[in-house]
């Protein structure tokens, strides 16, 4: 039995330039109208909101169209003074993924002073488990997503040696596949998304050795489709943000041209919405502002000048992580 291979086709009058001045636009207006219905519905995962606007308008240079000073004391009043998480917004529990944005969002700043670091790392060393996983929260939920938010929020505040990095990886490992692929636990099936966060916790922790590189970027490139998108699992159609997971993966592997980047730049541009700014994560859908970072940092993993260089693993403006924050204490 053959499979039909689901993808989407380009249409003739789709986007094929870059329109930086639109998504710049969009990025600064997107909340402006508190009462707005999808503004409200996304309250629960408003701090990475303000990561994905933030470091997208960092790496089209305009970060000075968001209200800083609004959002520095917004992370502060997020921090929860007992386990010293911080929460998505006021009112939220605290969580590992929101606690990774509010410091991505304040290196990005310079104003790691605005909260309680060592709470922050106490919240942080205090969800590791005995076999190296991390809970995202006090409720349980174990994933690999996690050891990345832990190992890259630490990386970010020097203080890698509060948690059992040795241990870290050894559970990353054991998440490993028959394919090189990596999910969110041991047996959990290989997913691109899953992948960049594991390869990103060796990448961080020093310990890329233990990949099979080229059955993992076979894998990675594998998920290229006739459209130039990229999808996250055999079987799926493609998604912009797949543009970012996948490539990332096979630029911190060194194996970036394994993809045809032409068609992949004409899919992310392809994905433009020429009307309102911003990306979507297939064409013609609605944009938001987390495809708006996928498409612009894939562009700039692919090499557009008109976008500063992102890191790969950090998924910040190179320059941040260039300016000598992010020496790690543990391995001077
Ligand atoms: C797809 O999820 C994406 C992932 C599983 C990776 C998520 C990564 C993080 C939370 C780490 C922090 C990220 C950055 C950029 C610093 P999905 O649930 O949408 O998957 P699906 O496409 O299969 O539905």
């Amino acid at each position: 039995m053959s499979l039909k291979t689901k993808d989407v086709v380009l249409s003739e009058d789709r986007p094929k330039t870059l329109l930086l001045q639109k998504h710049s636009d969009y990025l600064a207006s997107y909340g402006l109208n508190k009462n707005d219905y999808e503004y409200c519905m996304t309250e629960y995962l408003r701090m990475s909101g303000i990561y994905w606007s933030l470091t997208a308008m960092e790496l089209m240079n305009q970060s000075s169209r968001m209200p800083k000073e609004e959002i520095i004391s917004f992370i502060s009043t997020c921090q929860d003074s007992e386990s010293g998480g911080i929460s998505a917004c006021n009112g939220h529990d605290p969580h590992m993924l929101y606690t990774l944005s509010a410091v991505q969002v304040l290196a990005m700043y310079d104003r790691l002073d605005a909260i309680d670091v060592e709470g922050v790392v106490k919240f942080v060393s205090s969800l590791q488990q005995e076999d190296g996983s991390f809970f995202g929260d006090k409720w349980g939920e174990v994933d690999t997503r996690f050891s990345f938010c832990a190992v890259m929020c630490l990386s970010l505040l020097h203080r890698l040696d509060a948690i059992n990095v040795n241990k870290t990886v050894d559970f990353v490992v054991s998440c490993m596949n028959f394919d090189g692929g990596f999910g969110s636990k041991p047996g959990s099936e290989s997913h691109a998304g899953l992948i960049y966060c594991c390869v990103g916790t060796l990448s961080i922790c020093k310990r890329m050795e233990v990949l099979k590189a080229d059955e993992l970027a076979w894998w990675l490139c594998e998920r290229q489709l006739p459209s130039g998108g990229l999808n996250g699992r055999p079987e799926k159609l493609p998604d912009l943000c797949y543009s970012w997971w996948v490539m990332s993966s096979l630029s911190m592997l060194n194996r970036i041209h394994w993809v045809d980047k032409k068609n992949l730049e004409q899919f992310i541009l392809a994905c433009q919405d020429s009307e309102t700014g911003g990306f979507s994560d297939r064409p013609g859908d609605i944009p938001d502002p987390f495809h708006t970072l996928f498409g612009l940092a894939g562009l700039s993993l692919l090499g557009d000048t008109s976008i500063k260089r992102v890191n790969p693993t950090y998924c910040m403006p190179q320059e941040t992580i260039d300016s000598g924050l992010l020496t790690s204490n543990l391995f001077q």
